[in-house]
């Protein structure tokens, strides 16, 4: 392993003003994301929309990389070209998903572990051939009454740190990924306890499993309100939360945490993400990695029609625009609705 390159491509990942856009839906997420636009699920619409995001120029100088999931990485554009090349001709880093979704635990009634460990070591070469220099794996824990056990916990957090370990050992950079939903009616303090609490075993695993900081993104979770939450925390109180959990979790060592957006709106992950950096003084980059709060608004305007094509571009440049600015601590909202 060659720690000082990974630490290169974990800070190119986190540059000043760029962030991450996960565009890397399983079979069945980008299903439900079309079936709500109206359309057909095809090997060809799901490339048509993703190339779309791919060229908008002016939105990649936003986007540092893109999470990309097993069937775009080995696909190409309408023109043929490569589609990791139509990234990387952006400036922009291809990643991979490596994890291979979630199976119920074993004892453990809701929750889920997250499977693909058996083979990794012999794919990540060949994704790392086709231009992968990161990639990704996502714990899913939930909150409810009784839940998360410390099985669940604790399995998912060795989990991670093996996937790390043999990314590194192959050359790539982890992003690591242990997610807190934020589905259910729990309060911020909770969500804030669960995700200490996931974070420390998680970087402790990291520390047993032998894996340099340096070499790794994190990927978490705001300590947020649950959806169904009767009163939810403010955006102030999300950034000051976050900011004190992670400085209680994340050593310095690591370059940079890239967060998901987990079902917030577009405008609340900009917020969120903005606030934060406006607090300013951090050890770590603090940047995006989003899906939907990226993508919503892009799906919304394409529709599956040529014809908007440069619409739905143009709504996807200025979510990237927004959260590069957030991810600067330089966005406002007056600022949302002056280039809206
Ligand atoms: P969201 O931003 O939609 O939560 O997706 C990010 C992601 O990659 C989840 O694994």
């Amino acid at each position: 392993m060659n720690l000082a390159e990974l630490n290169k491509i974990a800070e190119a990942m986190v540059a000043p003003g760029r962030g991450i856009l996960a565009a890397d839906e399983s079979s069945g997420t980008i299903k439900k994301r079309f079936d709500a636009i109206g359309v057909d699920s095809t090997e060809d619409n799901r490339r048509d929309y993703r190339e779309l995001m791919f060229r908008s120029a002016d939105a990649m100088k936003s986007i540092s990389g893109v999470i990309l999931y097993d069937e775009t990485i080995w696909q190409k554009a309408k023109d043929g070209t490569p589609l990791v090349d139509v990234i990387k001709s952006q400036g922009s880093i291809p990643g991979i998903k490596v994890d291979e979704g979630t199976k119920p635990l074993p004892g453990c009634p809701g929750e889920l572990i997250t499977i693909g460990l058996d083979k990794l070591a012999d794919r990540l070469p060949k994704y790392y051939e086709q231009g992968a220099r990161f990639a990704k794996w996502r714990a899913v824990i939930d909150i409810a009454p009784g839940i998360p056990s410390h099985t669940a916990i604790m399995t998912n957090a060795h989990a991670l740190a093996r996937y790390a370990a043999l990314c590194q050992a192959a050359q790539i950079v982890p992003i690591v990924e242990p997610e807190v939903l934020m589905d259910g009616d729990h309060d911020i303090d909770r969500c804030y306890e669960v995700t200490e609490w996931i974070l420390k075993e998680t970087f402790q695993q990291l520390y047993f499993q032998r894996v340099p900081l340096e070499g790794i993104v994190l990927k978490p979770n705001m300590a947020i309100s649950g959806k169904k939450a009767g009163k939810r925390a403010g955006v102030q109180e999300v950034a000051e939360k976050t900011v004190k959990l992670l400085k209680a979790c994340v050593p310095g060592a690591v370059p940079g945490i890239a967060f998901l957006s987990g079902g917030q709106s577009d405008e609340e992950a900009t917020a969120h993400l903005d606030a934060m950096n406006k607090i300013g003084n951090l050890p770590w980059k603090l940047t995006f990695s989003y899906g939907r709060a990226l993508q919503a608004a892009p799906q919304k305007a394409w529709a599956g029609k040529s014809a908007n094509v440069a619409a739905a571009q143009a709504a996807f440049t200025h979510r990237a625009k927004m959260n590069g600015l957030a991810s600067l601590g330089r966005w406002s909202s007056e600022q949302e609705k002056k280039a809206a």
